[in-house]
């Protein structure tokens, strides 16, 4: 039987940082009403450099980590919503800016859950036994999408990147999962609409930033979230006390004490570093990984077990139990 594992990881931001205060000198916000209300204390906001970019630093990061040659990966799989172009994808672009002549490459859009369903997937396409090497990323230039002159939703987003190197294992390390969608609760959070626009049809606008009902989004989280973490503990088995660490998507530190408390878990569990980059979307919880091995709390080294969840638009949401 042949398992996938998680075996590198790394992250990559644009340098420059725009702080709370930044953003009132903009708009009619404050450091105190960021702060308060979400956690949030800076974001990565890029200058220029394109979602493939950030995509690519990443994947160059985890082939220079793991000493691999570029021709050895199987496959790109890039989780993200605001990709530079629709054809060719952010995958297909990190493909040829690395050289990984060898690899199939697509996106997965699946907004904040993006990372957790291309991870899912990838670890599907390993154990198959047809693939042992993949890269999967979690990229977005939120920005760009961004209306910056909505303070309700500008103030919460940042831009980055941050991926893993899956690769094949003798043991079992992805020990329960649960994905979920609710497209008939979607208008809650929207962003890229794009209109008909031929001259046989209707014409309709489009609306390319992101429009959200910021209420019930905290709401869906909160509960269906919740509801969904107790459940895969529950089913497969797991408490509380055999995972060390949850890693949940970044949107909001009053979302990740309210969900610690209803799951009934030790919120010092709750890993959390939106204070220093917004919410990244498909991002974040690659970026939050990356950095926990880099600050030592996560070891890479096949003794810990960790839930990572993700949860947005769609509605999406869903976790993984893995061991790392
Ligand atoms: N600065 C100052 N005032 C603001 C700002 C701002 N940036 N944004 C909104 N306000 C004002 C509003 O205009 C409103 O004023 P009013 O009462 O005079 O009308 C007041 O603050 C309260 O607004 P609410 O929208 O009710 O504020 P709320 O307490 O709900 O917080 C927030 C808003 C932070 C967006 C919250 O609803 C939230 O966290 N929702 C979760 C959504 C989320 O995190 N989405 C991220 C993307 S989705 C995802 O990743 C899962």
């Amino acid at each position: 039987m042949r398992y996938a594992k998680i075996s590198q990881v790394a992250h990559y931001v644009p340098s420059q940082v725009i702080t709370n205060d930044d953003l009132s000198q903009i708009m009619d916000t404050s450091d105190e009403w960021i702060t308060s209300r979400t956690g949030i204390k800076k974001r990565h906001i890029t200058k220029d450099e394109s979602t493939a970019d950030l995509a690519s630093q990443v994947a160059k990061q985890l082939l220079e980590k793991s000493s691999l040659e570029p021709s050895s990966i199987d496959f790109i799989l890039v989780a993200t919503v605001t990709p530079d172009s629709t054809m060719p994808s952010t995958a297909a672009k990190v493909q040829a800016s690395i050289g990984a002549i060898n690899a199939f490459s697509f996106d997965l859009s699946a907004a904040c859950s993006g990372f957790i369903f291309a991870l899912s997937t990838a670890e599907k396409f390993i154990r198959s036994g047809i693939y042992q090497k993949g890269l999967v990323i979690g990229a977005e230039t939120f920005s760009k999408i961004v209306d910056w002159t909505d303070r309700r939703t500008a103030v919460l987003f940042g831009d980055g990147a941050g991926g893993v190197l899956l690769e094949t294992a003798d043991e079992v390390h992805f020990l329960a999962e649960s994905l979920h969608s609710d497209g008939s609760r979607g208008d809650g959070l929207t962003s890229g609409i794009v209109g008909l626009n031929s001259p046989f049809s209707v014409v309709e606008e489009n609306l390319p930033y992101v429009i959200m009902d910021g209420r019930a989004i905290f709401d869906f989280t909160v509960r269906d979230v919740s509801k969904s973490i107790t459940e895969i503990m529950r089913t497969t088995g797991v408490t509380a006390d055999t995972i060390d660490y949850f890693l949940l998507h970044q949107a909001n530190i009053r979302i990740l004490d309210k969900m610690a408390r209803k799951v009934g878990i030790n919120r010092d569990k709750f890993l959390a570093n939106m204070m220093e980059y917004g919410n990244t979307c498909a991002a974040s919880i690659p970026i939050l990984l990356s950095e926990s091995v880099d600050k030592g709390i996560i070891a890479l080294d096949g003794t810990q077990v960790i839930l990572l969840s993700g949860f947005g638009g769609g509605l999406t949401w869903g976790s993984l139990i893995v061991r790392i």
